[in-house]
This record gives C-alpha cells, structure tokens and sequence, in this order.
C-alpha cells in the first residue's frame, strides 16, 4: 500500500489555509488522516471594505502563508526529513519566481532553516477557479516549495475540492454510485455538473449572471448586514420563521420554469433593492425579507435540481461550496431526498468543510494524482482564475 504525506495549499479567496494529509491506499479506496490543518480567515479585514478585493487579498496571503505552513506542519509533529542547505542558483531562481510577492522569499528560507525539510511527498495547490491575484500566492508558494525541495505538485480545481468536501466522511471517500449531479453554490459559482466517474464533469447548467453566494453577500449588504453576508441572512431567516413573520415582499423565483438548467440571481436581487428602497426596514421587516429571499433562491435550487435527477436518471446528489453551509437549504435538500427521491443518495458537507479549506485540497490533489507535475515541470504552472470543473 502506497503511503503519501500531501501538503495542500487554498488561496482562491480570502482564506489561507494549509493541510498536510497522510493518504493510505490509492484513491478512491485511500484512508485519509489529517495531520496538520490551518486556516486563516481575512473575514475581519474585508469587512471594512464590504467585500473582497483582490489586491487587499493577495496582500494578506503573502503575509499569513508562511506562518500557516509553519502551523501546520507543527501540528502535523512529523519528523523533519534533514536539514535544509540551498545553492546561490536556487536562491536567485527563487528571487525570481517571488519577485510580486515582497518578503515571502525570506520568510520562506528562514522558515525551511529553522525547522528543515518538511516530509512531504506531494504538494497540492489550488490553481483556479478564483481571485487570480490572490491565487498566484498559493501557486508561487507551491512552486518555491518544489524548486526548494524537489517534490512534484499536483494543480488543483477549486470546485472540484468542493465536490470532494462534500463527499468525505472525515476518513474515507464512499462508494459512489454513478451518474452523480453536484450542485456547486458558493461565492463565485453557481452550477450543476454531471459526473459519470469521479474527475469527469459534464456541464448540466449554470448561472447566467450573479453567483448564488453573492446574491446572499448583496442582499444582505441592502439591509445593512456585514461582509460575508450568507449566514447573517440565513440567522435573520431563521428567526422569522420561529416567529411566523408574514411575507414582506412577494419575490421573483427567477427561471423557475425555464426548460433548462440554468439559473439566474441578478433580477431577484434588484426585486430586493426596489423592496429596500422604498421605505426604511424595521428589524421585524429585515427579518422577514432575508426569509422571502432565501425561500426563493431555495425553491429555485430545489426545482432545478429535481429536473436535472429526472433528466439524468441521477443516483447520486453532491451539495457543495460555501453556500451548503446554509441551514435551510440543507434542510430542503434532506426533504427533497427523503421525500421524492428516495433512491438518490444525498451528500452535504461537513458545516465545517462547506466553506473554504485545505483539507479539500488535499483529497482532490490525490484524486489527480496522475496530473502531478515534476518539480521541473511545476515551474511552468499558471493561476486560472476562470478555471472550469468541467472543461478539463
Ligand atoms: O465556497 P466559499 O467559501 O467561497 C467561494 O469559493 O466562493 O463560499 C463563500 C460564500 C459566500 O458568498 C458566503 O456568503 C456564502 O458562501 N455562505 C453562506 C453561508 N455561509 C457562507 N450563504 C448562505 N448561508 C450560509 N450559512
Ligand atoms: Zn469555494
């Protein structure tokens, strides 16, 4: 059985985070330990401006990730495989490659020099889809990492992180039974795709403006609620339900009934706005419009996704990104599942692992091990901020 330390890197957004993850076996059947996990969340500093910039971003990257490599590999408490020597040529490359990324260069040297070579076989980064200033951060790191100590490093698909988020049970990726639909609904996407096997993704529908994550972050934005949006709507929602708050505003179900699959947020958002704009909310009326608005989007996803099972004769339902960690969409899907297609397997992540995380990283590297680059070849590797999951 081939064992392997995989140290992965997620710096799509505005997390930094770095796992190291032992895998035993060859993927799918591989029994996964994580060893060290960190995460830093530049939430408090986007909160001031509203949202995420993206220079702002890659600025806090450039600064956390060093100290998240070094928390990590702490935590993971593996022997260290020699001390760390380096040639004036490695040093000159690495100046190079880190030029944009002021003081990581450094850092990263001190970093190696104090605690040695890390033991690690296989780096996986995220290289898209994202923030492309602040993926550059985490692709760079990986690739200094490989220049620096000769391990090969596998590009990562974001979304395709998700997927494996959702389906990891803490140790194990299940039995998947084929065709699976993942609905993806995070900040930046908003998409259905058909997977036939793992790694094969077929588009099924999209959304054609807003993502349903920044539909959330917009809204709440309109009724005064800090940066990231999402789970402040959805506190708001829960509490009008528990205290029966009447509809506030009858809104649009966008595309509900369109004969395709896709999807879009850009109008349901404006309806809000025009709600918003025409008199002052009190907490009872924010309350009860967070509520109208998330039953929308929910009926919407709902409807969708029981065209596309029908459609595609589906076994498999894979819920993931940010916005799963959402309570009442969850709910609708658990319902949906247990009530209508009771022979569709349903997959949420982990609240913890809906959001972004390393440790998804780590799996979907080992899903793709064969695209594995050489330390050599690695160099040449690209951020994509418009990556797909289904193109590749
Ligand atoms: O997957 P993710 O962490 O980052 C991207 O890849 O975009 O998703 C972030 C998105 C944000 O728009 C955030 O507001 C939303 O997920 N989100 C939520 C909840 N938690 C996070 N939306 C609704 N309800 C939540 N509880
Ligand atoms: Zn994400």
């Amino acid at each position: 059985m081939t064992t392997m330390i995989i140290l992965s890197i997620e710096t799509s957004c505005d997390e930094t985070a770095i796992s190291i993850v032992r895998a035993d076996g060859d993927f799918p059947d591989a029994t996964y330990t994580l060893l060290g996990n960190a995460l830093f969340s530049q939430i408090d500093i986007h909160r001031e401006f509203g949202g995420v910039f993206p220079n702002v971003a890659k600025r806090e990257h450039i600064k956390t990730i060093v100290p998240m490599y070094e928390k990590a590999l702490h935590e993971a408490n593996l022997p260290s495989a020699g001390i760390f020597e380096t040639t004036e040529e490695k040093r000159e490359a690495l100046s190079t490659l880190l030029f944009r990324e002021e003081g990581l260069a450094d850092a990263l040297i001190a970093s190696l020099q104090k605690s040695g070579i890390p033991p690690i076989d296989l780096i996986a980064v995220t290289n898209g889809p994202g923030l492309e200033p602040a993926l550059w951060v985490g692709v760079n790191f990986a690739k200094a990492l490989a220049l620096l100590l000769d391990i090969p490093v596998v590009p990562t698909n974001h979304m395709d992180g998700h997927v494996m988020s959702s389906l990891f049970d803490g140790e194990k990726i299940p039995t998947v039974t084929f065709p699976a639909l993942a609905l993806l609904i995070s900040g930046g996407h908003t998409e259905m795709v058909l997977m036939r096997d793992f790694n094969t993704y077929a588009l099924v529908g999209q959304t054609r403006d807003d993502a349903i994550g920044e539909a959330f972050d917009k809204v709440a934005r309109m009724i005064g609620l800090p940066y990231p949006g999402g789970p402040e709507i959805g506190k708001l929602a829960n509490e009008a339900r528990e205290k029966n708050i009447p509809e506030y505003a009858k809104l649009p179900q966008p595309m509900i009934n369109s004969k395709d699959f896709d999807f879009s947020f850009s109008g349901l958002k404006t309806a809000v706005r025009t709600v918003v704009e025409k008199k002052e909310l009190t907490g009872d009326d924010k309350r009860a419009l967070a509520r109208d608005f998330e039953d929308a989007v929910t009926a919407v996803l709902v409807k969708k996704v029981s065209g596309a099972i029908e459609e595609h004769g589906i076994a498999t339902l894979i819920l993931g990104g940010g916005v799963t960690a959402n309570e009442y969409i969850r709910t609708a899907f658990k319902q949906l599942t247990e009530q209508e297609f009771r022979d569709v397997s349903l997959y949420i992540p982990d609240r913890a692992l809906s959001t972004d995380n390393s440790i998804m990283i780590a799996l979907a590297g080992h899903a793709r091990i064969k695209d594995a680059l050489s330390p050599t070849a690695a160099q040449s590797l690209r951020a994509d901020g418009n990556r797909s999951i289904h193109a590749a």
